[in-house]
């Protein structure tokens, strides 16, 4: 299958503190996968361990049937997984058009030109802004620079950590209309993020991190307002 995303077993750790424990993890081709869970329940780890940011201590990785476990982080983005970082990771002195030029670099300059263009049609108000500096963008400008950054590597699995972080909720909404746009057009998303009720409003399965560990998995229509309640409240 490609475009399938494969985490089995997956450990993590920060010298003697365990951060992800025995995850197992699947996003199918196509699909919209989140990652649910509070402060410290491990998902920043584990999207930079999918990335290649940091060494598993056991598990493996599989992106379209390739094992990318251990593998460094160039390698891996090239491969299709690419991610988002938690806290928008534009570049603040450089204009948008700069920030998803570079989103595209190694590819030819016609291909990068014509994937410009698909952004300002995903976020229309980045159009208005190619030539401005990015610091200057309010905060959900800069979540979707940071998102049309990462789709500038025609990513095949596009993980993004906490995108709702700090938005106001009519900006959340934009964010979150431009990822089912993203997931139409064919690539999978792998959403981190501790706002349950949005993700799921986004994702067709979830699991929830608990301590490092995969505590529950289903449909997000199956896990709805009950797990809500009783693990992320
Ligand atoms: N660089 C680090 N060194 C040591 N421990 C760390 C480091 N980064 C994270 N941790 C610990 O690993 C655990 C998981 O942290 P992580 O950042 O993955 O959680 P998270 O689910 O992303 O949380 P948040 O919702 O706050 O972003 C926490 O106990 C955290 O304190
Ligand atoms: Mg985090």
């Amino acid at each position: 299958m490609t475009g399938s995303l494969d985490v089995r077993d997956l450990t993590v750790r920060y010298g003697a503190v365990t951060a992800v424990r025995d995850v197992h993890l699947e996003v199918a081709a196509g699909e919209a996968v989140a990652v649910l869970g509070p402060n410290g329940a491990g998902k920043t780890t584990l999207l930079r361990t999918i990335s290649g940011l940091l060494r598993p201590a056991a598990g493996s990785i599989t992106l379209s049937g390739r094992d990318i476990t251990g593998r460094p982080a160039y390698r891996i983005a090239r491969a299709g997984f690419v991610h988002a970082p938690e806290g928008r990771s534009m570049i603040a002195p450089l204009t948008v058009g700069e920030n998803l030029r570079l989103g595209g670099r190694g590819r030819p300059r016609a291909e990068v030109a014509a994937d410009i263009e698909r952004m300002v049609d995903l976020f229309p108000s980045l159009g208005r802004r190619i030539t401005t500096k990015s610091g200057l963008l309010s905060g959900g400008e800069q979540q979707m620079v940071a998102i049309a950054r990462a789709l500038m590597a025609r990513p095949v699995v596009l993980a993004i950590d906490e995108p709702s972080m700090g938005l106001a909720p009519v900006v959340v909404d934009s964010v979150l209309d431009a990822l089912r746009r993203v997931v139409e057009s064919g690539t999978s998303l792998l959403l981190a993020e501790q706002n349950a009720r949005l993700a799921l409003d986004v994702a067709d399965r979830a699991y929830v991190l608990l301590n490092g560990e995969v505590v529950r998995t289903g449909r997000s229509d199956e896990l709805g307002d009950e797990l809500i309640e009783s693990y992320l409240t």
